[in-house]
C-alpha cells in the first residue's frame, strides 16, 4: 500500500513510500483510511523540527487527523463500512494514562500516531484496537476528518468555560486569535455557546477566513491594523481568549489584553527560541489583581473525540455546509509532498485515499 512518510529531524525528507499491509493483531480491526487532514504539526515535522520514528525504524508515516471505514472486523461492535476516527495519543503507565486521561500524561512516555513513536494514518490501511476508534455517523462523512482538530478545540474551550463557571457573571466577550482551522473551529464552538465572539487574523475581512468568521455571526478583526493589547477598549472586557496562532509574542500580548477574571487558553504551539522583552512586574500585577487564568492545552482523549463528533453535528445543524468550506484543498496520496506546502490562503488540506 501507499503511505506518506518523513525521516524525523530531516528537512525535505517527505516522500511517498510503498509498504506491506499492516498485520491485524489479536483484538484489532482493519480500517481503510479514507481521508487524512494536514495541520501545522505535520508541517513542523516535515520541516525537521519535531517528530520521532517508531523505535527501531528510521521513518515515520505522517498523518494524525483521519477518517476511516471499517474494512474487516472480527469484532461484533463494528460493521463493515462503518465510519471511524482514530485517536492520536496512546497511553504509557502513569496514573492519568491508566485512567484514560492520556492527554494529561504525567511521565511523557505516551506515543502519538504520526507524531511521536508510532506511525500515523497517511496510508491506505491501519489496524487498530477498537478502544482507539471513535464511531462517526454517516451523516457527517464529508466533514468528519475534522474530528481530531475539533477534539483539541473542545478540550481547551470546555476547560475555559469550566473555569468561568466559578463566577456569577456570564461570558460576555470571547476572542479567538488566529483564523486557521483551529481558530475557525474554536469560533464555531464559541458561537454554538452563543458568546459574542471576535476572531482576529492578519488577512482582509473580504478573505475566505473573514467570510467564514462572519457567517457564524462572529466579528472578524484584521489584526494587521490593530493592536491586541488595545482591543478591550474597542470590544469590552475579554472573558475568554483562545490563542490559536502558535505565535509566542501574540500569546504574551493576549495576557495583557485579558480582562478582569479573564481566561486565556493557549492552544497554538510555538517551536523555536524567540526571546521577548516584557514588563514582568506589570504582567504579574495585572494577573494577580485581575484574577486572571492562563493555561496551556494539548492533545485530547476519547471523551474529547466523542464530544467533538457531537459538536460537529451541532455546527452542521446551525450553519449547514459551513464546515465543508474549511476544507480548501483535496489532494490524492500521490500528491503527499504537495500537501505539506499549503498556499497562504489555505485553511485545511485533506488527502483523499481511494
Ligand atoms: C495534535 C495533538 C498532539 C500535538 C502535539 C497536535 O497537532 O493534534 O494530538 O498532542 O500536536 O504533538
Ligand atoms: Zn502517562
Amino acid at each position: 500500500m501507499k503511505a506518506g512518510a518523513v525521516t524525523p529531524g530531516q528537512r525535505y525528507s517527505a516522500r511517498l513510500i510503498e509498504m506491506a499491509l499492516p498485520s491485524v493483531e489479536l483484538g484489532e480491526v482493519m480500517v481503510r483510511v479514507r481521508e487524512v487532514g494536514i495541520d501545522g504539526t505535520d508541517i513542523e515535522i516535515s520541516g525537521g523540527r519535531y517528530g520521532e520514528s517508531p523505535s527501531g525504524q528510521d521513518f515515520l508515516i505522517l498523518g494524525h487527523e483521519a477518517l476511516g471505514e471499517i474494512e474487516d472486523s472480527g469484532n461484533a461492535k463494528f460493521k463493515k463500512g462503518e465510519l471511524v476516527v482514530p485517536i492520536v495519543r496512546r497511553p504509557d503507565s502513569c496514573v492519568n494514562c491508566l485512567n484514560g486521561q492520556y492527554d494529561m500524561c504525567l511521565e511523557g512516555n505516551y506515543k502519538e500516531c504520526g507524531i511521536k513513536g508510532l506511525h500515523g494514518f497517511a496510508r491506505e490501511h491501519i489496524s487498530e484496537n477498537p478502544k482507539f476508534l471513535v464511531m462517526v455517523p454517516a451523516s457527517l462523512r464529508s466533514i468528519a476528518v475534522l474530528t481530531e482538530p475539533m477534539s483539541i478545540v473542545t478540550k481547551g474551550i470546555d476547560q475555559a468555560i469550566e473555569f468561568h463557571h466559578r463566577y456569577s457573571n456570564p461570558v460576555q466577550v470571547a476572542l479567538v486569535l488566529g483564523a486557521g482551522s483551529l481558530g475557525l473551529l474554536a469560533t464555531a464552538f464559541l458561537r454554538v455557546q452563543n458568546f459574542n465572539t471576535y476572531t482576529l487574523d492578519i488577512v482582509p475581512k473580504s478573505s475566505l477566513k473573514g467570510q467564514l468568521v462572519e457567517a457564524l455571526g462572529a466579528t472578524y478583526l484584521n489584526g494587521a491594523s490593530l493592536s491586541i493589547p488595545e482591543l478591550p477598549e474597542q470590544i469590552g472586557n475579554l472573558d475568554i481568549i483562545v490563542e490559536a496562532t502558535g505565535n509566542s509574542t501574540v500569546a504574551f500580548q493576549a495576557m495583557t489584553a485579558l480582562g478582569r477574571n479573564g481566561i486565556l487558553c493557549l492552544m497554538g504551539v510555538s517551536t523555536g527560541n524567540k526571546p521577548l522583552e516584557i514588563c514582568a512586574d506589570c504582567l504579574d500585577m495585572e494577573m494577580v489583581l485581575g484574577n486572571k487564568v492562563v493555561f496551556g492545552t494539548v492533545s485530547s482523549n476519547r471523551s474529547h473525540f466523542e464530544r467533538a463528533v457531537e459538536l460537529l453535528a451541532s455546527i452542521e445543524r446551525n450553519w449547514p455546509q459551513w464546515l465543508s468550506k474549511l476544507i480548501t484543498r483535496r489532494l490524492r496520496i500521490d500528491e503527499f509532498t504537495d500537501a505539506l506546502h499549503p498556499t497562504p490562503d489555505n485553511i485545511k488540506t485533506v488527502i483523499q485515499l481511494l
